[in-house]
């Protein structure tokens, strides 16, 4: 479709388009714009017209945050329907301003593939105004992810005028981005937050949207202290060196966790129910199939992590080859090749090592004989814990229970004097030391809305069709369960979900941007039919 606004817009001004005046707040001005280019990595220049520091909600209380950016490329892609990224750049559940493209992430990338792009700012943890005299803190939750929705409904209202279709919004974050990606992508819609929206001015418009892309999502908060400890509590006592403290409290954790996984009534793709007792095996299932590939686009996995590998053929030495060949399955130890692994070429991540057999270097894995057969998890988890130092428990309610300082989740949870919270019983019980103690209803619904979780799979929220999911596989910020969980929850909804631990891929976003936009195309034909 291309852009109604561009016509009507030049014969009578925006003001003529249909239900949005001139005198609106929230009208998108298609005149207001400065001219601007980024150099891709690659030398290729991308032009675009860029309109920045658009107030998102008439009434502003944070003017430093409740601002957005949209670029139109001046190449727009030829589409039936051009698609809009909106990335969040939140971080540590901070506030974050309203930003320019770059080169090096997706929002550059989409510019170059013809796509708009909005950049909303939002408010966080640490976002503060003055008023009478006092400092007030504006961005508790769920203030960040009202921003961010309301940001989604000004792209709606003015569909019209913007180009690019709103009905074609990915939106994009990483770690706490990646959560309010997710949050975005499952509470479209939404009457919980309705009402707090509309307080802000944000446009009556829909806020529901098409993708939904999550790098390293930290979310499901009120259970990822239990996934954590039941998932790392193998390394206790031995490269994460627990306190005995520490591990009273990692060990009670633990224990909550089974009955979680159990009341989430998830299946596999098969339709195997999925429970604590064969939940560590699914993880595994992901993490084979990540070692797996990365094995295939050359990558060199050392046979001291965990994984066990078959490899049915023989090496270019003449002799037996094989790494960490099973009892039973051709191949024998070592032949001699002392690069054989970790010693060679870096591992990879998620394919953007290119395989790189040198001359007189033949391949040494096929991709169609040679498999990941088996993982000890505790050994690959005590690598992953060797790699970046795990958090201590309570990884993330953990003010107040061993140590006093708060979080980024105790400080988002926090109230408008700064002043850092719980934000599950657990954790509110040790530190008040009362079993009985619980947290207030209104704490209760802000982790609520704040869950993604909640609204996959309910009528209470138009969640997106279609997910892009990574967690790299040394990444400890969150356990395993939580990226595994979300994605499991949308497929099993009948969600249409990309989902991968990227190997060798510590805590880190908009990597592999082939890949992604491969799937943002892909995604877009299916639905458009081009
Ligand atoms: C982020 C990382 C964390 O480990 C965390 O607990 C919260 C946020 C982040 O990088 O955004």
């Amino acid at each position: 479709m291309i852009k109604k606004y561009l016509m009507a817009s030049l014969i009578l001004g925006a003001s003529a388009l249909p239900g949005v005046a001139k005198s609106d707040p929230l009208a998108f001005d298609p005149a207001a714009f400065t001219q601007g280019e980024i150099t891709m990595p690659d030398g290729e220049n991308v032009a675009f017209k860029a309109y920045e520091g658009i107030f998102y909600v008439k009434n502003v209380e944070d003017s430093t945050y409740q601002t957005l950016n949209i670029y139109v490329p001046e190449k727009l892609a030829d589409l039936p329907e051009v698609p809009i990224l909106l990335r969040t750049y939140v971080g540590g559940y901070m506030a974050s301003t309203a930003k320019a493209p770059s080169p090096s992430d997706a929002t550059g990338r989409a510019l170059k593939e013809g796509y708009v792009v909005c950049i909303p700012g939002s408010r966080g943890s640490n976002s503060t105004i003055e008023r009478d005299g006092k400092t007030i803190y504006t961005g508790t939750a769920p203030n960040g992810l009202l921003d961010l929705k309301a940001a989604v409904r000004y792209l709606r209202y003015n569909d019209a005028v913007i180009p690019g279709s709103s009905e074609l919004i990915f939106t994009d974050g990483t770690s706490a981005g990646g959560a309010m990606s997710s949050l975005l992508g499952s509470t479209g819609n939404c009457h919980d937050y309705e009402a707090a929206l509309k307080k802000m001015g944000a446009a009556e418009a829909r806020d529901d949207v098409f993708a939904a892309i999550c790098y390293c999502p930290i979310t499901d908060l009120n259970h990822a202290d239990m996934e954590y400890e039941w998932l790392y509590g193998c390394t206790n006592t031995g490269v994460r060196n627990l306190s005995a403290d520490q591990i009273v409290i990692s060990d009670e954790l633990a224990a909550e966790c089974p009955a979680y996984i159990d009341s989430l009534g998830l299946r596999e793709d098969d339709g195997t129910p999925l429970t604590s007792a064969n939940y560590k095996d699914y993880i595994k299932k992901f993490l084979m199939a990540s070692a797996h590939k990365a094995l295939e686009e050359g990558c060199e996995i050392p046979d001291t992590i965990g994984f066990t590998f078959y490899q049915d053929k023989f090496g270019p030495m003449g002799g037996p080859s094989s790494i960490n060949a099973p009892q039973g399955k051709p191949g024998g130890p070592g032949n001699g090749r002392p690069d054989e692994f970790g010693q060679g070429r870096p591992m990879g991540d998620d394919g953007r090592q290119a395989p790189s057999f040198g001359p007189g270097n033949a391949p040494r894995f096929n991709k169609t004989s040679d498999f990941v057969t088996a993982l000890d998890l505790d050994k690959y988890l005590s690598y992953v814990a060797t790699m970046t130092p795990l958090k201590t428990p309570p990884a993330f309610d953990q003010m107040g229970v061993l140590i006093e300082t708060p979080s980024p989740e105790n400080k988002v949870f926090g109230n408008e004097k700064g002043e850092a919270a719980n934000f599950t019983d657990f954790s509110l019980r040790h530190r008040l030391h009362n079993d009985k103690a619980s947290l207030d209803k209104d704490m209760v619904r802000r982790v609520e809305v704040m869950n993604p979780m909640n609204y996959i799979g309910t009528d209470h929220a138009t969640v997106a069709q279609n997910w892009y999911i990574r967690h790299g596989a040394k990444d400890r910020d969150t356990s395993f369960l939580v990226p595994i969980n979300l994605a499991t929850k949308l497929k099993n909804s009948g969600k249409n979900v990309n989902f991968a631990l990227p190997w060798n891929r510590p805590h880190s976003g908009d990597y592999n941007l082939d890949d992604l936009f491969s799937w943002i195309s892909a995604t877009i034909n299916n639905t458009t039919g081009k």
